[in-house]
């Protein structure tokens, strides 16, 4: 996939003629500098942008879909900038995916386990701006998690952690792919390379197999 942004009379080349491949059950780390385009191939992933070359095809139940149709059943994302609902308290957050599927009450348990697990549990009632950056993170890779998503996307969902609690976000990411899902996660924790199945290489908008050296 190739995507371009214009800005007057400039052009950045933000995907340069990516081609990858995630399967169901993968846990796949995406790493690179600042501003090689992690972030950007996130977003066509997920339907926020569109290609200017190339095709984007899901597989399996998703298929012959467009991604701006899916549910956080079929995909979930942390974005870098978190997009927690300001008006709504942590936990009316994490089980937001389950009230637009109408399962509210169903998913309430794993809600509350998915806020124990990350150590938030204690500040459900409270907003986003009543919480640090680093939990405010972690309520969103459990409102990502909370439907068991088809395809899951993360974009640094460490970044704002400290070791301990990096490592239980990775532990909860490493379950939703031995679990099924498809796992995409844009890092900087070389913690998190070492645990994924396959580390792909971003640079200048390219997309490498390996880490880089
Ligand atoms: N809307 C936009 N308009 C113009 N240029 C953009 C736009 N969005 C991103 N870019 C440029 O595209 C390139 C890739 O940006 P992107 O956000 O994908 O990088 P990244 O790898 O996610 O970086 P980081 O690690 O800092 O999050 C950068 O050069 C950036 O400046
Ligand atoms: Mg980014």
């Amino acid at each position: 996939m190739v995507k371009r942004f214009r800005r007057g009379a400039e052009t950045v080349s933000a995907l340069a003629g990516v081609d990858l491949r995630v399967d169901p059950g993968e846990f796949v780390a995406l790493v690179g500098p600042s501003g090689s385009g992690k972030s950007t191939l996130l977003a066509l992933l997920c339907g926020w942008e569109t290609a200017d070359e190339g095709e984007l095809a899901y597989l399996g139940p998703l298929a012959d879909r467009r991604p701006d149709a899916f549910g956080w059943r079929d995909l979930a994302l942390v974005p870098q900038a978190l997009g927690l609902v300001a008006d709504l308290s942590l936990a009316d957050n994490v089980l937001l995916p389950a009230r637009l599927s109408g399962t509210l009450a169903a998913e309430e348990p794993r809600a509350r386990s998915l806020l124990t697990a990350f150590g938030v549990d204690h500040l459900a009632d409270r907003y986003p701006h009543q919480a640090s950056l680093g939990e405010q993170q972690r309520v969103a890779v459990a409102r990502a998690l909370l439907l068991r998503p088809a395809v899951l996307l993360a974009d640094e969902p460490t970044a704002h952690q400290d070791r301990g609690h990096a490592d239980r976000l990775l532990d909860a990411v490493t379950d939703a792919a031995r679990e099924g899902s498809a796992v995409l996660i844009a890092t900087h924790d070389e913690i998190a390379w070492g645990r994924a199945d396959r580390v792909l290489s971003m640079r200048d908008g390219v997309v490498t197999e390996g880490a880089a050296s």
